[in-house]
């Protein structure tokens, strides 16, 4: 796979999108089902694996190991019986967050885990207090060394895990450390988003005792060795909504081939409730031009919620509805600094420290905007904007997309981590986009 040049998107806005895109892998699933490989005493093979930069790092990561590694037409074989080193390399510290799901993994190998800090050993935002606490509980030492995370286990062993929030990364970490730990790992108040439930499906198939029981619980049984497998990652969710919301706002008509509609429930609710018409079929989900868009309050929540990571997208969709519409994200206490350029490209946007539009949740008395109060709809003028994140990245594209003029937009390698030829997409449905 080739590394990403430095480029910029030049959009013109205006053109419908029509016709067919396909969903690659999803992401959230992938990355750490290609981690839980270094967990088999045999290859893993997974099928349907995006082409994007996160998933480069994460073979990158894996090959510096020791792994042998191989990545074509989106099936990637990992073989990791000659995996040389405990220590992940200092340079994938501020890449993404998968390095910290490798300790439990490298600690069942080695008995011994090195993994850079990321972003210093400082417990600031998307803090990763949870992963630490738990690992300790199942008998792992961790300190901080010269900007790293030492961790030693002679045996990590089951234990009783109850989580603060339930966190995708902390839930998918006790995961990988509990298959293979000694006696039985029980997480209360886990994460339940499709994309960990993949990555149960994977483990299981390579020989791990894994059971979703009731009240967002897992019980894994530890087992002493896992075996080779191949699986089929599942499409991405996140990727799929995108596509719709790009293809509703533009007044296009887009068959979004492999979205599937039991993993975009709320998703499709709010869709509906906002008016835009869509058809869900076994094979995809077709979205069609709506007549007028109808204001709504949503709240992002933990899956079966609305995901956090459809809000940006969403918010895109709610600058074009007739009224006053209100977002209350209740997953991340700063998600909306991404509005700012929006507003200068015409959207009437608001930002408030509140919890508006439904319950209080764990942000109230502190002082993070996370509430957004949005009225439309306002048309939008082309400008030039740097994108801050992966999917505030993509809502600049659909905002340039219905912008009128050119838009400019730079930082896009944020946009390739999560989305596999993006403007490859996008062009094939009729989008006016160079890249220079
Ligand atoms: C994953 C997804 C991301 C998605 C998020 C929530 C990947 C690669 N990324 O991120 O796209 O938006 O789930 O669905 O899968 N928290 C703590 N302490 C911890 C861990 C988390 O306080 O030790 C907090 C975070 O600051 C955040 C919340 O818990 O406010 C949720 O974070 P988490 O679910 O862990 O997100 P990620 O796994 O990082």
């Amino acid at each position: 796979m080739k590394k990403p040049h430095a480029k910029t998107y030049y959009v013109r806005g205006g053109k419908p999108l029509r016709g067919e895109v396909r969903v690659s892998g999803a992401k959230n699933a992938a990355t750490k089902e290609l981690v839980a490989a270094l967990l088999a005493d045999a290859p893993v093979t997974l099928h349907n694996v995006p082409e994007i930069g996160d998933v480069r790092v994460t073979l990158e990561m894996l090959a510096e190991l020791g792994a042998k590694v191989s990545f074509e037409n989106g099936t990637a074989v990992i073989d990791v019986r000659r995996l040389k080193t405990e220590k992940v390399a200092e340079a994938f510290s501020r890449k993404n967050r998968i390095p910290i799901l490798l300790l439990g993994p490298l600690l069942h190998r080695f008995g011994k885990a090195m993994i850079p800090a990321l972003g210093g050993c400082t417990i600031g935002a998307r803090p990763i207090d949870f992963h630490l606490d738990a690992l300790r509980k199942m008998g792992a030492s961790i300190m901080c060394e010269k900007g790293f995370y030492v961790a030693t286990a002679k045996k990590l062993k089951g234990a009783i895990i109850d989580l603060p929030f339930p966190s995708v990364g902390a839930t998918e970490n006790v995961m990988l450390a509990a298959v293979k730990a000694k006696g039985t790992t029980i997480i209360r108040n886990a994460a339940v988003e499709p994309e960990i439930m993949d990555l149960a499906v994977l483990l299981q198939a390579m020989g791990a005792i894994i059971n979703l029981d009731v009240n967002r619980t897992w019980v894994i049984e530890g087992v002493d060795s896992l075996h080779g497998a191949e699986h089929c990652v599942i499409p991405d969710r996140i990727v799929a909504a995108s596509f719709m919301v790009a293809a509703a706002l533009t007044g296009g008509d887009v068959f979004v081939r492999d979205a599937r509609q039991t993993d975009l429930l709320s998703f499709l609710n709010a869709l509906r409730r906002v008016g835009v018409p869509f058809e869900a079929r076994e094979d995809g989900i077709r979205v069609t031009a709506p007549k007028e868009l109808q204001p709504v309050v949503i709240e992002t929540d933990v899956h079966p919620g609305f995901m956090t990571d459809w809000q940006q997208p969403f918010v895109m969709l709610l600058t074009q509805a007739k009224g006053v519409s209100i977002v209350h994200e209740t997953v991340y206490e700063d998600r909306f600094g991404y509005t700012d350029a929006l507003v200068k490209m015409g959207a009437k946007i608001q930002l408030h420290s509140e919890c508006l539009g439904g319950k209080p949740c764990r942000y109230i008395n502190h002082d993070y905007r996370h509430s957004a109060v949005i009225v439309g709809p306002t048309p939008l003028k082309a400008a030039e904007i740097a994108i801050p994140d992966l999917r505030a990245g993509f809502s600049y594209l659909i905002a340039a997309l219905i912008a009128k003029g050119k838009s400019k937009i730079t930082g896009v390698e944020q946009i390739e981590r999560g989305y596999e030829d993006v403007i490859g997409k996008l062009k094939s449905l009729g989008a006016e986009i160079e890249v220079k």
